[in-house]
């Protein structure tokens, strides 16, 4: 059987400045170095604000720590007259492993597309990072069509034309429970990230959906992450508000199943 490296991801949103980014991964790394805990084999890695990357970068690789890093989002092109906007390219430069696109947040605020997305997990591929892909469905989506219905559209319509041997972590983020204090149950996130999979075999083959890892994102703290680690679909989490306290970011870290 294939076996999927756990992957706890935070996502910091537009918190933590380039001083804050080097503490907070100084005191990690720390955290996650210490022998009194047997940390979990999961891959750690931090989404900072672009402006923090290179701070980051120096960091991580002065001290080879243990935390792989991205960024949040990135552009579909590659250079040009785009004002405001960050090139893949770059991303690479700053040797950033992979990359979040297609959060809900940029969805709704940036009204990014399936299409816009699809480009931008392509653009990712170009410059050889490693897409996450989010995906996710609101209360209402919920509602109306359950849970599976918007994210596996979300999913099929970022994929069209993209080759997923070039890697790609998938993460399930219902948008009611993002930031609100009311995960999904762990039921609920084993249903979708199942469905996701089937997508995935379908589009990709059954040997890559194997290997595909996808997360649980929203409202994932301490306290609940062993219990989304334990469904079989559910390979990692996707944490946005407690990704920023140290505590209790090194504790989802270190879950024991
Ligand atoms: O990308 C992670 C995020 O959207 C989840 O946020 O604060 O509910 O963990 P939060």
């Amino acid at each position: 059987a294939v076996t999927r490296t756990p992957f706890i991801a935070g996502n910091w949103k537009m918190n933590l400045d380039h001083l804050q980014a080097i503490a907070f991964v100084q005191k990690l790394a720390w955290n996650l170095s210490d022998a009194k805990h047997d940390f979990a084999d999961a891959e750690v890695a931090v989404f900072p604000p672009f402006t923090d990357l290179r701070s980051v970068q120096t960091l991580v690789s002065a001290d080879d720590l243990p935390v792989k890093y991205g960024a949040q989002d990135l552009s579909a092109n590659d250079s040009g007259a785009y004002t405001g906007e960050v090139s893949g390219a770059f991303l690479a430069k700053l040797d950033c492993a992979y990359v979040v696109i297609g959060h809900s947040e940029r969805r709704t605020m940036h009204a990014e597309t399936d299409e816009v997305v699809g480009a931008k997990v392509q653009a990712a591929h170009r410059h050889g990072l490693v897409p996450v892909l989010c995906v996710g469905e609101t209360a209402e989506d919920l509602e109306q069509h359950g849970a599976s219905a918007v994210p596996v559209a979300q999913l099929r319509g970022a994929l069209e034309g993209v080759d997923v041997s070039k890697g790609l972590v998938v993460a399930y983020e219902p948008v009611w429970a993002i930031g609100s204090g009311q995960a999904a149950t762990p039921e609920q996130a084993q249903q979708v990230a199942a469905a996701l999979r089937a997508v995935l075999a379908e589009i990709a083959g059954a040997e890559l959906a194997a290997s595909t890892r996808i997360l649980y994102g929203g409202s994932v703290k301490a306290a609940n992450i062993a219990a989304f680690m334990r469904e079989p679909d559910v390979d990692g989490a996707l944490v946005g508000g407690a990704s920023l306290d140290l505590d209790e970011f090194s504790s989802i870290v270190r879950f024991k199943k």
